[in-house]
């Protein structure tokens, strides 16, 4: 396997499902590590767990100090962020007409704020060794699926948001990208048959080899396709 010694990676949400898959993928390829979630038991176990260099810091992304303190823990040097944290907002679902307004806004912060400020916190270090930024998304961005429409709307911005960054970044590479259904607590979480989707480390893989080890262009990659063109 090709090892990346030398190389770091910021993961939010790196405590349980797609994050802790993809932290583990890297662990494995010699990336030192820095992760976060907000259950500190829960991503302490993770930590032990996923193995090698990894540093986990407990807190909320929605928190400026805590982003300044994942910020602190990579100012040595950064070769890729991913913002992978995320929540689905009200559940259950609710269709728009009766979407709270302020849960939106509290989704907004999450998926959107947070992963802009970190990013902005961030991108000197990332400039400096041509380094990456993986914003994870979704389907429910692009896909008019009827109760989707707060998370998805959500996302849909995120994705924007790497769109135009890609644009203003040329020396960092940004892919935004859709993982695909996944066996995890968020899908369970929406009400879906989270138990007949794959499990999350399979879109890792897919992330690792396709887009981190791979450096295509900047752009929206669905891991679907990524696991295709092997
Ligand atoms: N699962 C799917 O089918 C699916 C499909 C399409 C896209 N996605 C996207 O894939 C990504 C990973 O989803 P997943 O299914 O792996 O989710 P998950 O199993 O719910 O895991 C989410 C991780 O993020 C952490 N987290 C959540 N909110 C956080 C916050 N505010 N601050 C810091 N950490 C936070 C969680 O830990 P704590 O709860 O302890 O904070 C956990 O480690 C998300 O961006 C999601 O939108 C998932």
């Amino acid at each position: 396997m090709k090892t990346a010694a030398g190389k770091t990676a910021l993961i939010t949400g790196g405590s349980r499902g797609l994050g802790r898959a993809l932290a583990r993928e890297l662990a494995g390829a010699g990336w030192t590590l820095v992760i976060d979630g907000r259950d500190a038991a829960a991503l302490d176990a993770a930590a032990r767990a996923i193995g090698g260099d990894v540093t986990a810091i407990p807190g909320d992304v929605a928190d400026a100090a805590h982003r300044a303190d994942l910020a602190r823990a990579v100012s040595g040097g950064l070769d890729l962020l991913v913002n992978n944290a995320s929540t689905l907002g009200t559940t259950p679902l609710p269709r728009l007409a009766e979407q709270p307004v302020a849960d939106l806004a509290a989704t907004y912060a999450t998926n959107v704020l947070a992963p802009l400020a970190l990013i902005q916190a961030v991108l000197p270090a990332l400039r400096e060794r041509h380094g990456a930024i993986l914003n994870i998304s979704s389907d429910a961005a692009v896909e008019n699926y009827e109760t989707w429409g707060g998370y998805g709307s959500s996302k849909a911005a995120l994705e924007q948001l790497s769109n135009v960054l890609a644009a203003e970044e040329p020396d960092v590479r940004v892919w935004w990208a859709d993982p695909g259904e996944m066996r995890t607590d968020m899908l369970r979480a929406a009400g879906e048959d989270a138990d007949a989707a794959p499990p999350p480390e399979e879109a890792a893989a897919a992330f690792h080899r396709g887009l981190i080890d791979g450096r295509p262009a900047s752009g929206r990659y669905r891991a679907a396709d990524l696991a295709a063109a092997r």
